[in-house]
């Protein structure tokens, strides 16, 4: 699967220990968004966009295509993702509803955030994202509804 991550200066570490471990999991990270330096502050709505503006190309080129955002909480990052239409993203902590937000929202970007979970909770997490894979069914009728709401 194509990746792209992305941080504010709040998650820069958990970004690279994720980011290495999809690469170990053989997918690719197309790009990454946010600093390098942890002294260099970002705005998290600034990268959210950035990111989700890359995403949404990816997927009209018909390249199947995730986001991961990581911020202090993942909360202002998901905010801010899902003001740009097309992205559904989800800001979770436990694996059940890193799951759930694929298989029953479709979710297009997972949110986690560095302050709240521990680097092996948030690999797991991450996996049950991408371990699942979109039910469609009655949930397809309800995330043409959620889609909706972009217009
Ligand atoms: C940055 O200090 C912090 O506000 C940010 O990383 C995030 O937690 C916001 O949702």
């Amino acid at each position: 699967m194509h990746f792209y991550v992305g941080s504010d200066h709040g998650a820069i570490e958990m970004r690279e220990q994720l980011s290495a471990l999809l690469l170990s999991w053989g997918h690719e990270i197309v790009e990454t968004f946010g600093p390098t330096d942890s002294a260099e502050a970002a705005d998290y709505p600034d990268v959210a966009a950035d990111l989700s503006h890359a995403l949404l190309k990816s997927e009209e080129a018909h390249v199947p295509a995730l986001g991961l955002l990581l911020c202090g909480t993942g909360q202002g990052m998901a905010i801010s993702a899902n003001k740009i239409p097309g992205i559904r993203a989800g800001a979770v902590a436990d694996a059940f509803s890193a799951k759930m937000i694929r298989e029953h929202n479709n979710a297009n970007v997972i949110c986690l955030g560095q302050r709240v979970l521990g680097s092996e909770l948030a690999g797991l997490i991450l996996r049950c994202f991408i371990d699942s894979e979109f039910g469609g069914g009655r949930h397809a009728k309800r995330v043409a509804k959620i889609n909706q709401l972009d217009h």
